[in-house]
């Protein structure tokens, strides 16, 4: 009997490897070189995004390139005013500790994305969503992550910012009513590209190697 050819790609085990690198090599960046990225790539990468699971074929994501340097410079201030909260809620010596940690990138990164999902969206006609709405939201978080490994593939960097109000960064990018707030990304080259997580250099935290899966019999 004839069988049909294998359509998929042959992923070779070089290949793979590489992925496991791309896979350890993926940061938050927060230190960033300030020159800008080819535009076609940016534009490439946001279209990769888009090849991300969601629930129902909705395709929730809703992606917004941040150009305008007041609208930026909008955002900064909104991050200033929520890290001093963040400071604040803190004891004496966790703070001094928090208050030496860089924890977003948006002065030098040359570009801003502001990601919302739009929660209730026609596309996909409600399929899974009757008993978990919320998985509107974890697609286009997954948008969020595969983007991150195209960048990251690109030779880019990307810093997730959410000590944000959502409210106000909806306000300020003037996003759509019915849209809800994920992600401020700032994206472009790293300065000091690392293989280990920028908390764990600064000994904030550690990675927890019995952070695997559960095996239920
Ligand atoms: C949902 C989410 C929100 C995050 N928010 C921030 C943030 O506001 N500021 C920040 O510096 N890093 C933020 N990060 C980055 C994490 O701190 C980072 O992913 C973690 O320390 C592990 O480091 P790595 O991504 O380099 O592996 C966020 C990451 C995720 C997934």
């Amino acid at each position: 009997m004839m069988t049909e050819p294998d359509p998929r790609p042959a992923f070779s085990d070089d290949f793979r490897a590489q992925l496991d690198r791309l896979f350890v090599w993926r940061r938050d960046v927060r230190h960033f070189r300030t020159d800008p990225v080819d535009p076609a790539v940016l534009d490439g990468l946001l279209a990769t995004a888009c090849l991300a699971p969601s629930v129902g074929l909705s395709e929730p994501w809703r992606f917004m390139r941040v150009d305008s340097p007041a609208r930026r410079a909008a955002v900064r201030a909104e991050f200033a005013r929520c890290n001093a909260d963040a400071l604040a809620a803190r004891t004496e010596e966790d703070a001094a500790r928090y208050a030496t940690l860089k924890l977003a990138g948006l002065d030098r990164a040359p570009h801003h994305v502001a990601v919302f999902c739009d929660a209730d969206p026609a596309q996909g006609r409600g399929l899974g969503r009757l008993t978990m709405p919320q998985t509107t939201v974890w697609s286009a978080v997954m948008a969020v992550h595969t983007f991150w490994l195209a960048a990251t593939a690109a030779g880019l960097g990307v810093g997730w910012v959410s000590i944000l109000d959502p409210q106000q960064i909806a306000r300020i990018v003037d996003a759509d009513p019915r849209w809800t707030f994920l992600a401020y990304l700032c994206v472009g080259y790293a300065q000091d590209p690392s293989d280990s997580p920028e908390l764990e250099r600064r000994g904030w935290e550690r990675r927890d190697p019995a952070r695997r899966a559960w095996i239920v019999r």
